[in-house]
């Protein structure tokens, strides 16, 4: 079963990349001239061609609204359920699981080739009131049966689950949740245990809020996950929810990502708005585009951080202004779903919008499609100029264990972990503003390489 699926547009694209390889085997003759511009790729589009995901939380009453969900289905890579994978929907009652509504939107994003962030499995909130009365006895064997329930249900389809939430107060001691309480410190490696048992694939997160910088709180979840590394204990990465107020985005927030990173876990920002004191102007827009900007390229600066997800992605559906009354305006697109500023903010972070640098001639990679041990890409090679470029030649290094076996629409040089790449003979000129693509298959597992760079040249005449 996939865990990353590609888009519904990735899966046309691999099909058709599939039919260009083969035809790029026996060929030589012309071949079709894509085009692909930056300035209207999708958020998701973006982050996958840098690698990541990027990713919107969802409800279910939401899913009735068709405006709403036309945006969610094809501007996102990644949807995580935003309540109804939570116990009080799941394990209603002792034993009595209900995965219906968890289920609806599950079917929807896998419809839409999204993947799915499960959120949450042990947390001291939409917890229902049962679970308070198990006898401290009993409460590790119900929240064993209960982790290993949901886990097995949804084996295979999903590819993170925040396995436990929010379990840590701000100075750093363990929140006095019933877990904590009855259970003990060792909760948190025992429901990380139980996870991997029901599923070995899936990854496993610890995932908080106000962990975003470097504090008495972060120490403490970088300590628990130093120890569950020294320990053994199956914990794949760190989910930092990212409930940010506009101005304030913490100076720590790339070192600490890459601390954690450097632990040997990923890092995802999970829930991520940033309100302002409401009423909306441009100038607190303008405030909050840039740190969204900020916190896109604090998670691209470390290799780790693997994608972002927004806690929904329009103010029609925010969490925020129900519980911080006076506060709102967090997410990227507004009420009536037009885009703001912070939407501009983080599709120019995730390097659309405006050509990426590279002198006149840019290069984007994509991948395309992946699958065990192999995947293909699809490279667009552009002309920012106004004098047309009369040839082109595209350089990156192969990231590590990865090898190429095809091109097609150019040719290809491979020197160590260099890989050139320079233009055929059909594609090499490009007008003012055009651009062309050219397409590989690998082997390996698929990822952007971080220096993928375009000169332009003069035409050559004879292939490499
Ligand atoms: O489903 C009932 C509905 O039947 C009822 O009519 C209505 C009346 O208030 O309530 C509905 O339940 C609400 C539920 O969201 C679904 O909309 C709950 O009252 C409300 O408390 C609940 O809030 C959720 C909150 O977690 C609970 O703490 C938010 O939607 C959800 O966005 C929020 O998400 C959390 C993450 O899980 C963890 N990190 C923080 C984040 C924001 O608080």
């Amino acid at each position: 079963m996939l865990r990353h699926r590609p888009t519904r547009g990735r899966r046309t694209a691999g099909l058709l990349t599939t039919a260009l390889v083969a035809l790029s085997a026996a060929m030589t003759a012309v071949a079709p001239t894509h085009t692909a511009h930056a300035d209207t790729a999708t958020l998701g589009e973006l982050a996958e061609a840098k690698g990541r995901y990027f990713g919107s939380a969802t409800d279910n009453p939401e899913l009735s609204d068709t405006q709403y969900t036309r945006i969610l289905g094809s501007e996102f890579g990644q949807i995580t359920v935003g309540n109804t994978m939570k116990w009080q929907y799941t394990e209603p009652s002792r034993g009595r699981f209900d995965y219906t509504a968890a289920e609806e939107v599950v079917d929807l994003a896998e419809s839409n080739g999204q993947s799915v962030r499960g959120h949450t499995l042990v947390w001291h909130n939409q917890l229902p009131s049962w679970v308070g009365d198990v006898p401290a006895g009993e409460l590790l064997g119900v929240m064993r049966d209960h982790i290993t329930h949901e886990v097995d249900h949804f084996k295979g389809r999903l590819a993170h689950w925040d396995v436990v939430n929010e379990a840590f107060e701000e100075d750093g001691s363990r929140r006095q949740s019933v877990f904590q309480q009855k259970i003990g410190d060792s909760y948190i490696a025992e429901a990380f245990k139980a996870a991997r048992a029901a599923d070995p694939d899936v990854k496993l997160y610890y995932n908080d809020y106000n962990i975003e910088g470097i504090g008495p709180k972060s120490d403490a979840v970088y300590e628990m996950v130093k120890s569950f590394k020294a320990q053994g204990v199956p914990i794949d990465g760190v989910g930092m929810q990212a409930h940010l107020i506009a101005g304030q985005v913490p100076a720590s927030l790339q070192r600490n990502i890459q601390r954690f990173a450097d632990l040997g876990v990923d890092v995802a920002i999970t829930e991520l708005d940033i309100r302002m004191t409401l009423p909306r102007t441009a100038a607190k827009d303008t405030r909050q585009a840039a740190d969204y900007g900020a916190v896109v390229e604090a998670c691209l600066a470390v290799s780790r951080c693997v994608g972002i997800t927004v806690w929904d992605y329009t103010d029609k559906y925010s969490w925020v202004p129900s519980v911080f009354p006076g506060e709102g305006a967090a997410l990227p697109w507004d009420e009536h779903f037009a885009k703001k500023p912070a939407y501009h903010a983080i599709a120019a972070a995730l390097g659309g919008g405006s050509p990426a640098p590279g002198g006149d001639c840019t290069a984007t990679y994509r991948v395309t499609s992946r699958w065990q041990g192999g995947f293909t890409a699809e490279i667009t090679v552009g002309n920012g100029r106004t004098a047309p470029i009369d040839g082109w030649t595209v350089t990156w290094t192969l990231p590590g264990g990865q090898s190429i076996s095809h091109v097609w629409n150019g040719y290809l040089t491979v020197d160590g972990q260099r890989v050139t790449v320079r233009n055929a003979g059909y594609n090499g000129t490009l007008g003012s503003n055009a651009s062309t693509t050219f397409g590989l298959q690998g082997e390996g597992t698929a990822g952007t390489p971080a220096d993928v760079t375009c000169t332009p040249a003069q035409p050559f005449g004879t292939p490499a």
